[in-house]
């Protein structure tokens, strides 16, 4: 047996001239979150319906829990797979109540027990006792339960979500994303999680996988693809990220801005670099690199500042009752970068 929940080989898709797909690889181990952040239209939905069977692949393998369900000799239909799905939409049947959404899929496959396994479920998503509700009487939020409770009904193999979130109001959104971790670790099932929201993949997973242009450009935990990310472009895709030129490289990790000196993280060898900064490596000070506030942004619990150096703008948070006006000028310190290739 495996200790693979999910493994995806060398996939390509193309839709005529468009190759969203390049050779997509990735490993999850059994019971593991990942999330795929990237931006809209990289192809991570394509990716999540290729595993699903909903969706051919061009070329490439998939294999789930061991077990393959596309390669160049197989290819199972997605009843097959094993697999729970969750979009964006909740996809509810309003003319079903709550119980006959969730055991709709066992009674396709005509199971028997599939009222009480649909209780079950419900019960693992705290919405027990609401099996008789229709739908319409129920919020965004518990309709979206209903969609998770229908997807972990038949005990899949693997679980993949699609924007699960994207429908709900902010607040909502921050407590289901701890809720579905929290339960996808309870169960222990496999999770593939497409998302664009870099917070929420941070929340949801134990690995980020970010994809750029139909490849995994990394794929790391969370606090090391804050960190330590591989490229410039995978840096400005996570987090705030401030980019400055005009950089000295002084030894593997040490460089120069404006004669100032610091210590650096690097994701490259070469000479000629740019520093990625992050807003909290940047620190108001009375000696440090000469800058002017382009723009001061009350936010209640922190200022955001745009400060303009002769190296580039750098974004820094501080708190609102010692934050300068727009147009003072200031000195900053930097406490903290890292080095890309530019
Ligand atoms: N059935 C299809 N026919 C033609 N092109 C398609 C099809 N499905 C997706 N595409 C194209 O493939 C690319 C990737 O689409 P996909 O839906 O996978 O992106 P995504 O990363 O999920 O984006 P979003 O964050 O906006 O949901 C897009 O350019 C899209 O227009
Ligand atoms: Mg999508």
């Amino acid at each position: 047996m495996t200790d693979l929940g999910l493994e995806l080989t060398a996939i390509h898709k193309r839709f005529g001239d468009n190759h969203v797909v390049r050779g997509l690889e990735i490993a999850l181990a059994r019971g593991e979150i990942v999330a795929l952040l990237g931006p809209s239209g990289c192809g991570k939905t394509t990716a999540l319906r290729m595993v699903a069977g909903l969706e051919t692949p061009d070329s490439g393998t998939i294999t789930i829990a061991g077990q393959t369900v596309k390669s160049d000799a197989v290819d199972l239909p997605p009843e097959a797979r094993r697999i729970g799905m969750v979009f964006q939409s909740y996809a509810v049947w309003p003319h079903k109540d709550v119980r006959d959404n969730v055991a709709y899929p066992l009674k396709l496959a005509k199971v028997a027990d599939a009222n009480a396994r649909a209780d079950r479920a419900l019960e693992l998503v705290r919405l027990a006792g609401m099996g008789d509700r229709f739908p319409d009487t129920l919020s965004g939020g518990q309709q979206q339960r209903v969609a998770l409770a229908r997807a972990l009904v038949a005990e899949p193999s693997l679980l993949l979500f699609d924007e699960p979130l994207s429908n709900l109001d902010a607040k909502l959104r921050e407590e289901m994303r701890h809720e579905i971790r929290v339960l996808a670790k309870q169960v222990g099932i496999t999770s593939l999680y497409v998302t664009h929201d870099q917070p929420e993949a941070f929340a949801v997973s134990d690995r980020v996988a970010v994809v750029l242009g139909g490849v995994i450009a990394q794929v790391a935990p969370p606090s090391e693809i804050y960190a330590r990310p591989a490229s410039l472009a995978v840096a400005k895709f996570v987090g705030r990220l401030s980019i400055l030129s005009g950089i000295t490289r002084v030894g593997a990790s040490r460089a120069k801005v404006q004669g100032f000196e610091l210590d650096v993280t690097s994701a490259t060898d070469a000479t000629d670099v740019a520093l990625g900064v992050r807003p909290e490596d940047v620190r108001l000070t009375d000696a440090g690199i000469e800058g002017r506030v382009k723009r001061a942004t009350f936010l209640g619990e922190r200022t955001e500042l745009e400060i303009e150096t002769e190296a580039g703008v750098l974004r820094a948070d501080v708190a609102p009752g010692v934050a300068p006006d727009a147009e003072s000028s200031v000195r900053v310190a930097l406490d903290g970068g890292r080095l890309y290739a530019p």
